[in-house]
């Protein structure tokens, strides 16, 4: 798919999934989020560019480390995201955060400036990710790491129908190469391509909790990637396209209700030399 069309329906997509995302993900992505903050090993003073920050989840935690002295400078490719940032920073009273709407592939920060580097979850919505690491090499500081989150092998994802089952019902091509980074050593050949000379690389098993049936398709439905495409589907569409996907996941429905989803995480770390 043409990088343009790629990027547009990723801004409006998430545009799109902005007012429930974190409510419908920051329990399963809670985990996550504190690994990379750990690994960032964020001190005050320190000054960090985030990247695809989404409604904050990462930026927030950041934003406390690095008090005092130290600063954010977040961005993502959706207004909405970067409105909810900048909302809850002014209602926090919280200055030592600032968020711009950009694309992650573009971004021109200072070169040598920052301590650390930090994008979750969003390196596999970009058609040129590598384009978005050499930013983040850029930017950081000789000693400096970036500290990188994406989805794992499709296989150990077990939610991954969603993609085709969405796509067959709707032309959506969300994300025609989602899985591409997470599969084999593609993230870390990305990240050498961008500069970082011997990343680690950390796979990381999960399990996606749900409540409900309800919980369920809100998240990965409405809350998510695919969020743009499911504002066009009438009724029947989807019903047809929350059916479909929980027969997908039906080997993982808890006795009682919700469902318990195997996936995985990559979680990688960069330093510049
Ligand atoms: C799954 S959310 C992750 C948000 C946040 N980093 C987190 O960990 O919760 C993916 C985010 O990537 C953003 N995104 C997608 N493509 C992007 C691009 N090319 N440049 C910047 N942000 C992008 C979306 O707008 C969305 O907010």
């Amino acid at each position: 798919m043409e990088a343009k069309l790629q990027r547009r329906i990723q801004r409006y997509g998430w545009d799109a999934a902005a007012d429930i995302y974190e409510r419908t993900w920051q329990d399963n992505l809670t985990p996550i989020h504190e690994q990379m903050i750990a690994m960032a090993g964020l001190r005050p003073g320190d000054n960090v560019l985030e990247l695809a920050c989404g409604s904050g989840m990462l930026t927030f935690r950041a934003a406390g480390l690095v008090a005092p002295g130290g600063m954010i400078e977040a961005s993502d490719i959706s207004i909405e995201m970067v409105e909810l940032v900048q909302g809850r920073a002014d209602a926090m009273g919280c200055d030592n955060v600032a968020v711009t709407r950009a694309d992650a592939e573009f971004v021109d920060a200072g070169a040598d400036s920052f301590d650390a580097a930090l994008c979750g979850l969003g390196l596999m919505y970009m058609p040129d990710p590598v384009a978005a690491l050499s930013a983040m090499y850029r930017a950081l500081k000789p000693g400096g790491r970036a500290v990188l989150s994406i989805w794992g092998e499709r296989r150990n994802c077990a939610w991954a129908d969603m993609f085709p089952i969405v796509d067959s019902t709707v032309q959506s091509e969300v994300c025609p190469l989602f899985f591409n980074l997470g599969a084999g050593d593609n993230l870390a050949m990305a990240m050498q391509r961008a500069g970082f000379e011997r990343p680690l690389i950390h796979r990381i098993d999960a399990t996606l909790g749900f409540y409900d049936r309800t919980d369920t398709v809100e998240a990965m439905i409405d809350g998510g990637a695919v969020a743009l495409a499911a504002k066009r589907f009438d009724a029947a569409t989807r019903a047809h396209v929350e059916q479909a996907f929980l027969d997908s996941i039906a080997a993982h429905a808890r006795p009682n209700g919700g469902y318990d989803i195997p996936s995985e995480f990559v979680v990688a770390v960069g330093t510049k030399t």
